[in-house]
């Protein structure tokens, strides 16, 4: 059987984490030019110089460049986002900066003359500071209106350039990180958790207007949620463990759940009842909600198990989410646990839960990587550790495919070198190509193909055949 004809390969990235231009043509600041240090240190007043992302990879001035490149790796697809406060800059404006949504046209015109689809994330970690600093971010019911003005602006500025969007990146993980994924100003200490699911229950009516004004404007739209996806496993076989996992997951799959199903789960309304929890939702939000979405998409880096003895296994570093570390697998330079298979089981999860397309829209290694003279005297990376990965997770993704999993394509994280979500940090690479820029700010931002570009460019040219053989 093999991966469908139609396969979408393609890689990803997030304007903030590399585009830089912080501050150019009109663009305002993000909550990501206050945040150096990404999640693990404290935010900056103003934007300061050890801030990574105010340049990023210079995306801004270097993208034809950059798409020639993923053009040649054979690319279908190119997952972005559009950065709000390039096209609100403060958020609650009424007109939108016209040189900003300039340079996403030119953008996706850019991809399409190679024959790329662009797949366009809504909002990728980059509230306007300005909501944040003054609605305190979605704890704040007027988010739903400055999104909804936002989303329409660009659904029908785009309409003939972008068919796949995402409504909200890793939209799971406002939960652990309110500041970073919901612009939530207060911290997190500070919030109930009456506060925290009002929030996200502003996302949920947010995100399935987006599905309705989308349709609205171009019916052919495919609009998908964004989860973050963690395969949790029990630590051991006790039953008491197995149900510490179910109701760990059931905190990840409810934000499936509404946007897939349009209503909440009993499970969570359980959870709120015996927790004290009442959300204010209207009736016409309830109806909002039905607006549900066309198709799943996910990252995906890791598993993690859990346990109800708290006294046993210890906790595992992982991507926003963590949990206890799994004594059988590896780890990446980061702690985040390697585990193929759980793809392939994450898959089948979601298609038996949803029977909906689904789409990888981030997997991939974040190491660090030595550059050397290649034979060829070009300068490279010879990440062998990198396409290893990838292939193990590929092969995961042909079972589910074998499985009988409708998978519309596969987008690897950081197709490019980019500046770290988490920890902010350049160090920590993820792409095919190169990017000559470190933690210090020094580097020419030269662009070099490391080993995985070839491998890759191959494996696309051979729609995922053969991947155990060499390049
Ligand atoms: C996901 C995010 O959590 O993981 C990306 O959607 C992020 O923005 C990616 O970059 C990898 O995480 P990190 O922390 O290694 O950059």
């Amino acid at each position: 059987m093999g991966f469908p004809e139609n396969f979408l390969w393609g890689g990803a990235v997030a304007a903030n984490q590399c585009e830089g231009a912080y501050l150019e043509d009109g663009k305002g600041l993000s909550i990501q030019d206050v945040t150096p240090h990404g999640i693990t240190g404290p935010r900056t007043k103003e934007p300061t110089d050890d801030n990574m992302k105010l340049v990023g990879i210079d995306f801004y001035h270097k993208y034809r460049e950059d798409l020639k490149l993923f053009a040649e790796m054979g690319f279908k697809v190119f997952r972005t986002s559009i950065a709000w406060s390039r096209i609100f800059p403060k958020g609650d404006e009424e007109q939108p900066n016209e040189a900003g949504l300039k340079f996403y046209d030119d953008l996706f015109d850019e991809c399409r003359k190679y024959g790329m689809e662009p797949l366009v994330t809504l909002s990728h970690y980059e509230t306007p500071l300005y909501l944040a600093e003054e609605y305190d971010g979605w704890i704040n019911p007027k988010m739903i209106g400055f999104y909804e003005k936002f989303v329409t602006c660009v659904f029908r500025r785009y309409q003939d350039k972008v068919r796949y969007w995402l409504t909200f990146n890793e939209i799971n993980s406002i939960l652990h990180e309110p500041f970073l994924s919901g612009g939530i100003q207060t911290p997190k200490e500070q919030l109930t958790e009456t506060q925290l699911f009002q929030a996200v229950h502003h996302e949920f009516v947010a995100s399935a207007l987006a599905v309705k004004i989308g349709h609205d404007i171009n019916p052919d739209f495919k609009i998908g949620c964004m989860v973050l996806s963690m395969p949790i496993y029990p630590l051991t076989p006790n039953p008491d463990d197995v149900i510490a996992v179910m109701e760990k997951d059931h905190m990840n799959m409810f934000f499936a759940d509404v946007q897939v199903r349009g209503t909440y789960p009993g499970y969570m309304n359980r959870y709120f009842r015996e927790h004290g929890i009442s959300l204010k939702i209207t009736e016409e939000e309830r109806r909002i909600l039905t607006n549900t979405v066309d198709f799943v998409s996910f990252s995906y880096y890791m598993s993690i198990c859990e346990t109800a003895d708290k006294s046993l296994g210890e906790s595992g570093k992982g991507n926003l989410l963590g949990g206890v570390r799994n004594p059988l697998l590896k780890e990446s330079e980061w702690g985040w646990q390697i585990d193929p298979k759980g793809l392939r089981y994450v898959l089948n999860t979601f298609y038996d839960r949803y029977q909906k397309p689904l789409f990888i829209v981030e997997n991939g290694l974040g190491a660090m990587d030595k550059l050397v003279m290649g034979t060829d005297g070009n300068k490279t990376v010879e990440d062998d550790y990198r396409i290893d990965y990838l292939r193990d997770h590929l092969k995961q993704v042909e079972e589910a495919i074998e499985d009988g999993v409708p998978v519309m394509g596969y987008t690897t994280w950081g197709c490019i070198d980019l500046v770290s979500a988490s920890t902010a940090e350049l160090k920590k690479r993820y792409g095919f190509i190169y990017v000559d820029r470190n933690d210090d700010g020094s580097g020419t931002l030269e662009r070099y193909k490391k080993k995985s570009f070839y491998w890759y460019q191959k494996v696309i040219a051979t729609n995922g055949k053969n991947l155990d053989e060499d390049i």
